[in-house]
C-alpha cells in the first residue's frame, strides 16, 4: 500500500495534506509513504522533516508511480496525475458541486475519487470532518482580518487621554466558523452579537456571552435541514430577517458573514442599501465570498470599499493559516483512513455509510447520489 502526498498546484493554496506526524502514523499502520518535493514548504514543513519521518521524498512522477492512494488538500487536476495507477483513490477536498467537470475527468481516468467534504455529520466521523477543522480556523482568521482592516481598537480602553469604546461585532451565520468568530471577537474585547436561521444556535451564541439577534415574528421556522445544515428559508422569513438586520447593522462596526447552504449559492444577507447605512470605517468580512457571497458588492480575492465600508473577500481563508490548517486537515485524512484500515489486507476498506457518502467515482463512472440526483 503506497500513499502519495502531492504538492498543491492550485494558485494561492499553501496547505499540504500530510505532516511528518501523519506520515509516521501511516507508516506505523504499514503503509509506504511518498511525498512530492517541496509539498510542505508553504506550510513551513521542510522535505527533510518528511524524510526524517520515514517518507520517500521525490519528484511528482516518482511520488505518483504505483500509488494506491493520493492525498491532496484540493483535488489535483487529472492531467497532473500522469503515471498514476488507474483505480487509485484520490482523497481530498474535491468541490464536487463547484467543479463537476473535474469529477467527470476522474471517472474517465478510472480514479476512485473520495470527496472529504461529503463526510457525513455523524459522531464517529467528527474527527474526519475537514469542513469543521478548516472552518474553525477560518472563523478565527476572519476576525483577525477584520481587526487588521479596522482603523480602531477592539477592546474598550480607559486611558488618561480618554476612553476608547469597544468595537461592536455582528456575526451572521453561526456554524463552526461563526462560533469561532464569536469566541475570537470576545477574546479581543469586542461587544458581540450574532444571528442564524437555525434556532438551536441561540443557546450557543448566548453561552459564548454574545447577544442573539433572531427573527421571532415568523412562525414555524426551524431552519435546520439534514445533518445540522441550514435549509433555504421562506420569502416571509427572508423579509423579516432583512428588516431585523437593517436596524441592527447600522449600529455595527464589524460584520462577519459565514452563511452557507450546502449545494446552493450562499444566501444574500447584506444589500447595498444596508451597507450604506453603516458608519464609514466599518468592516465586513464575507467568508462565503467564493460561494457567491453573503454581501452585495463583495469581490472574491479583494478588499473593496463601498460607501466608506471595507468589504473583505479573501479567497481560501484556511490557506492563510497554512501550518495549523494543514496539521488538522492531515489528521482528518489519517483519522479517516486509519479507522478503516484492514490489517490483513494492509489497506483501508470503507464501510457503506461513509463509503457511499464520500465516493464520487468508481469503475469509470460517477456514482455519488448527490451528483446523480
Ligand atoms: P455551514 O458552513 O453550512 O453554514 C454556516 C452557518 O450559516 C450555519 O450555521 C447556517 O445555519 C447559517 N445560515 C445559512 N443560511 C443563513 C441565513 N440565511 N441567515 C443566517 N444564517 C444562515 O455550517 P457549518 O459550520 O458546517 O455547521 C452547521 C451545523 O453542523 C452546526 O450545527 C455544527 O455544529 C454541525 N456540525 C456537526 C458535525 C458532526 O456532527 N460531525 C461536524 C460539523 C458541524
Amino acid at each position: 500500500m503506497k500513499i502519495a502526498v502531492v504538492k498543491e498546484l492550485a494558485p494561492g493554496e499553501r496547505r499540504v495534506a500530510a505532516t511528518p506526524e501523519t506520515v509516521k502514523k501511516f507508516k506505523a499502520l504499514g503503509a509506504e509513504m511518498a511525498v512530492e518535493q517541496g509539498a510542505g514548504l508553504t506550510a513551513s514543513i521542510a522535505d527533510a522533516d518528511y524524510a526524517a519521518a520515514g517518507a520517500v521524498v521525490a519528484d511528482r512522477a516518482a511520488t505518483l508511480a504505483g500509488a494506491d492512494i493520493i492525498l491532496g488538500v484540493q483535488g489535483p487536476e487529472p492531467t497532473s496525475l500522469a503515471g498514476a495507477k488507474p483505480g487509485a483513490w484520490i482523497a481530498a477536498g474535491l468541490n464536487p458541486f463547484g467543479d463537476r467537470a473535474r469529477v467527470d475527468a476522474y471517472a474517465s481516468a478510472g480514479f476512485e475519487a473520495l470527496a472529504m467534504e461529503f463526510m457525513p455529520r455523524i459522531t464517529r466521523a467528527q474527527s474526519m470532518d475537514i469542513l469543521s477543522s478548516q472552518s474553525n480556523l477560518s472563523g478565527y482568521k476572519a476576525v483577525l482580518d477584520a481587526a487588521y482592516e479596522y482603523g480602531r481598537a477592539f477592546p474598550m480602553m480607559m486611558t488618561a487621554a480618554g476612553t476608547v469604546s469597544a468595537a461592536k461585532v455582528f456575526v451572521m451565520g453561526v456554524g463552526v466558523a461563526g462560533l469561532q468568530a464569536i469566541a475570537t471577537a470576545k477574546r479581543l474585547g469586542a461587544q458581540v452579537s450574532a444571528t442564524d436561521v437555525r434556532s438551536a444556535t441561540k443557546e450557543q451564541i448566548e453561552s459564548l456571552g454574545a447577544k442573539a439577534i433572531f427573527v421571532e415574528s415568523v412562525k414555524g421556522i426551524e431552519g435546520e435541514g439534514s445533518g445540522g445544515y441550514a435549509t433555504e428559508m421562506s420569502d416571509e422569513y427572508k423579509a423579516a430577517q432583512a428588516e431585523l438586520v437593517s436596524s441592527h447593522i447600522a449600529k455595527q462596526d464589524i460584520v462577519i458573514t459565514t452563511a452557507l447552504i450546502p449545494g446552493r449559492p450562499a444566501p444574500r444577507l447584506i444589500s447595498d442599501a444596508q451597507l450604506a447605512s453603516m458608519k464609514p470605517g466599518s468592516v465586513i468580512v464575507d467568508l462565503a465570498v467564493e460561494q457567491g457571497g453573503n454581501v452585495e458588492g463583495a469581490v472574491a480575492g479583494e478588499v473593496v470599499e463601498r460607501h466608506g465600508v471595507k468589504i473583505v473577500g479573501h479567497r481560501n481563508v484556511p490557506s492563510r493559516l497554512a501550518a495549523d490548517t494543514s496539521a488538522l486537515f492531515s489528521r482528518n485524512l489519517y483519522n479517516f483512513l486509519s479507522a478503516f484500515w484492514d490489517k490483513e489486507k494492509n489497506a483501508p476498506v470503507l464501510d457503506e455509510e461513509i463509503g457511499n457518502a464520500i465516493r464520487l467515482t468508481q469503475g469509470g463512472k460517477v456514482v455519488n447520489e448527490r451528483l446523480l440526483g
